[in-house]
């Protein structure tokens, strides 16, 4: 087998081996994916400046992140279903992330549920919350994330309504996976898949056994239209504030009035972000929105963070550089999941460790914290 170097090495992997609804779900957007597109492009086409001859044989790519101490500035991102890409996906993921020094982000739409993964590391985690239609259940939901230590809770702002993702459809992608005659093969294909994720302990979504209508076969598509809620407003972040007492992150801004907005909130960070391309089709990518929000809110106490397209240790340094305090993955984190359970992970966040620490130096950066403009050949 040829050796694993790049986070499409492990994307390659993991098309292998999960079965191709699953695979779908992580690696696809929304309708035509013009902004999915866009956001690799544009940071691909970001060009950092080499400087040589400066003495770069001391490197940090340590910062913090809301006030944790992070190897580098990189955060899992929450995202949906991550238990079926490998059995107890969420407890893997989380364990990597935290020997490895980043955080881990628990999805409401996870698998093992917030207790599972509590249960199974010693660190505390964060925990992404969807409001939903019903409050009350949304309410229990803080309260089960305060009753495991979360250290913060990441709320999702821009999945109101889903954007369409033509792939889960055509896939008939639903939770728990279901054997039918149009996937048998696939599956069948796939054993190790199967007998860690279909025969194993965990397959549906585990923050919301309590609630009956998680328990029915749907699709995914079907069940989120059910469940959230296109009412959501500015109001509903501060009832979140008024009931979660710990570090709040808003995730999901790209637009600058809607940054402004969301800095007075008092919010502890906002993530730039379009979803990774899986909601509005035809939004700007990502990282062209960055600079824009950082010039509206940087100098405000919100950090301001980014994901959309993060795949490399050089993205890293491109986003950092444009004025980001971190960056979360999503993608690159379920693609490794999905090749390597937690050694994948780990592996993952070391190869963008690792591109991030050379890159820093080929740009004659020493310290991640130190980081601005100068780097890129602008
Ligand atoms: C859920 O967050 C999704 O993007 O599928």
């Amino acid at each position: 087998m040829t050796a694993v170097t790049n986070i499409q090495d492990l994307r390659a992997i993991a098309r292998r081996k999960v079965p191709r609804a699953i695979f779908h779900y992580a690696d696809r957007g929304s309708y035509d994916e013009a902004t999915i597109r866009a956001n690799r492009a544009d940071l691909a086409a970001i060009a950092l400046r080499q400087r040589v001859m400066i003495d770069v044989s001391e490197r940090s790519t340590e910062t913090t992140m809301i006030g944790e101490k992070v190897a580098l500035p990189l955060a899992i991102a929450p995202t949906g279903l991550t238990g079926l890409f490998h059995g107890d996906g969420e407890i893997h993921g989380c364990r990597a992330a935290q020997a490895a020094g980043i955080p881990f982000t628990l999805s409401t739409m996870s698998i093992c549920s917030i207790e599972d993964v509590a249960g199974a590391v010693d660190k505390p985690f964060w925990f992404q919350l969807y409001v939903m239609r019903d409050r009350g259940f949304s309410k229990s939901l803080i309260e089960r994330a305060i009753a495991a230590r979360c250290s913060a809770l990441v709320l999702t702002l821009d999945l109101q309504i889903q954007g369409q993702r033509h792939m889960d459809i055509k896939n008939g992608l639903s939770v728990p996976p279901k054997l039918t005659l149009a996937n048998a093969l696939d599956i069948a294909l796939r054993p190790a898949w199967a007998l860690g994720v279909l025969m194993g302990k965990r397959h549906s979504f585990g923050n919301l056994t309590v609630r009956k209508e998680s328990d029915s076969l749907t699709t995914l598509s079907q069940w989120i239209a059910g469940q959230f809620d296109p009412s959501l407003s500015w109001k509903d972040v501060e009832w979140v504030r008024s009931i979660w007492p710990g570090k709040l992150i808003l995730k999901g801004v790209l637009d600058v009035e809607d940054a402004r907005i969301a800095a007075g909130t008092g919010a502890d960070a906002i993530v730039v972000s379009n979803h990774g391309g899986r909601q509005l089709d035809g939004a700007v990518s990502s990282i062209s929105a960055l600079p824009r929000i950082v010039d509206a809110i940087g100098g405000g106490p919100s950090e301001i963070w980014f994901d959309g397209g993060v795949q490399s240790g050089q993205d890293v340094l491109k986003a950092v550089a444009l004025g980001a305090r971190g960056c979360m993955m999503g993608k690159a984190f379920l693609w490794s999941l999905a090749a390597g359970g937690q050694a994948g992970v780990a592996q993952a966040i070391e190869i963008i460790r690792r591109e991030l620490d050379v890159s820093m130096a080929l740009t004659g950066t020493k310290d991640i914290r130190k980081v601005d403009k100068s780097v890129l050949a602008l």
